[in-house]
């Protein structure tokens, strides 16, 4: 069951929790790059009009699974404006790839705290990255999550949104990512952040699929603005 004062992921093992956290070292593909890659496909004209006029920006990645996000999100967005200035924070509830960022002399603000309750001031974030953040925490964590992103993002910012998917609300465990996966329908998600001021920009997402077993788990990664 998950503990609904607990903000995060459900609690893992701590033999889980290397495996999750080692899961993401040995697939980087699967880490934040990854789906990135993946946003950048039906986005490039969006992205480069957007952060082509930026001279600075304020970036905020919600949840790290890898000490090499913060370094790889800077490296995508100067691909679309290479003067950009980059003011960078990351977020996760738990440390342990926060910790392994500093390690390696990542530059970004890495901060321990949970989504649904940050440090930053109303209206400070231009860009804000959030891959299966929502997809590994509780349903009940969703909407006060959303609700933290609208308060910090500027308005018409840009929020590059990973989830997985389905047809109804399921939980379900990956035996090689040890943690529990939160999926509800795109239509949920749409009214959720819809509720609290963004849009989700039209057909901006490339849709892929879960392996396997889990094929009918659908992953979005696209883009999300606050305003309409
Ligand atoms: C699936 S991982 C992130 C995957 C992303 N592609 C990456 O490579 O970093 C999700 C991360 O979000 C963190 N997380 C989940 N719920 C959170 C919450 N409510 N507040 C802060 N961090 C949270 C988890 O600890 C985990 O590190």
């Amino acid at each position: 069951m998950p503990n609904l004062k607990t903000p995060g992921p459900d609690r893992m093992t701590p033999a889980g929790r290397k495996k999750f956290f080692g899961f993401y070292k040995t697939h980087r593909s699967r880490a934040l790059i990854g789906a990135l890659q993946d946003m950048a496909k039906n986005n490039r004209k969006t992205l480069t009009t957007y952060l082509g006029k930026c001279q600075k920006i304020n970036c905020l990645i919600m949840g790290c699974s890898h000490w090499a996000n913060p370094r790889d999100t800077a490296n995508f967005l100067r691909s679309f404006n290479k003067n950009l200035e980059i003011n960078l924070a990351v977020i996760d509830v738990l440390p342990d790839a926060l910790l392994e960022s500093t390690k390696h002399n990542v530059d970004c603000l890495p901060l321990i705290a949970p989504a649904q309750q940050t440090p930053f001031l109303d209206n400070y974030f231009d860009i804000l990255i959030s891959d299966c953040l929502l997809t590994c925490c509780s349903f009940d964590q969703h909407e006060p999550v959303i609700k933290e992103v609208a308060r910090i993002i500027k308005k018409r910012g840009l929020v590059l949104l990973g989830i997985v998917h389905s047809d109804k609300n399921i939980t379900f465990k990956m035996s090689e990512r040890p943690i529990k996966n939160y999926c509800r329908p795109l239509k949920d998600y749409q009214k959720l952040f819809s509720r609290h001021g963004f849009s989700f920009v039209p057909n901006s997402s490339t849709e892929t699929r879960l392996p396997g077993k889990w094929r009918q788990m659908r992953i979005f990664n696209g883009l999300v603005i606050k305003g309409n």
